[in-house]
């Protein structure tokens, strides 16, 4: 049976990811383990399904639609950064967020909810809003770079008016991710994808 690699998120406007680039520059320019996000595949996961079967589709559609018409629209800012999973052993290069982080979380944890409704495995990592910059690249231990900016960076606002079902499709290039279905905030109206 035909599966797709599915993941539910609210997008980041391109002039923060714009920032977000601008902010790393230094550290991208540097070869020292880490493999940088593309600009346009920096996004918050709300929640990761992995391998789908396509006849699934349609009601996961319907859920998302419904978890949509749930919930208001929803401003975050993207402020600051850190690593996963902790600072002697970086994995992971994230920018943080504040704001109504909380709406975020209450639809993360009821597509949870849907997703093992929907039979999917539950996801066990609890759920921890952040955008990722970067992964390690390799196995061992990459350097974290240095600091370019001792101050908390402010990236910008991300208003968040759209749920987002997209694909990943792994290449050797890196992962890249099309909008299989969107979703109006507040309503649940479907969306071009
Ligand atoms: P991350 O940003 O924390 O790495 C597409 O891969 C998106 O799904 C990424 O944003 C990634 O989150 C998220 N994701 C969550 N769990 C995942 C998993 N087990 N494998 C791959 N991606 C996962």
């Amino acid at each position: 049976m035909k599966t797709r690699r599915l993941f539910l998120a609210v997008s980041v406007p391109e002039a923060v990811r714009r920032e977000m680039i601008r902010w790393t520059e230094t550290w991208r320019a540097k070869d020292d383990g880490w493999r940088w996000v593309q600009p346009a595949g920096i996004h918050l996961t709300l929640r990761f399904y992995g391998e789908t079967v396509e006849t699934l589709l349609p009601e996961l559609g319907e859920r998302i639609s419904t978890l949509a018409k749930d919930h208001q629209e929803f401003q975050m800012l993207a402020v600051g950064w850190g690593v996963f999973p902790n600072p002697s052993r970086p994995r992971v290069i994230w920018a943080g967020l504040s704001g109504a982080t909380d709406v975020a979380s209450s639809l993360a944890a009821r597509a949870e909810a849907d997703a093992r409704d929907l039979g999917f495995q539950n996801e066990e990592r609890p759920f921890h809003p952040h955008l990722t910059l970067a992964r390690a690249a390799r196995e061992g231990r990459p350097r974290l770079p240095g600091d370019p900016d001792p101050a908390a960076p402010e990236f910008g606002s991300i208003p968040a008016r759209q749920l987002i079902l997209f694909e990943s499709q792994l290449g050797s290039g890196g992962a890249r991710y099309s909008a299989l279905g969107r979703w109006k905030i507040g309503s649940g109206e479907p969306l071009d994808a």
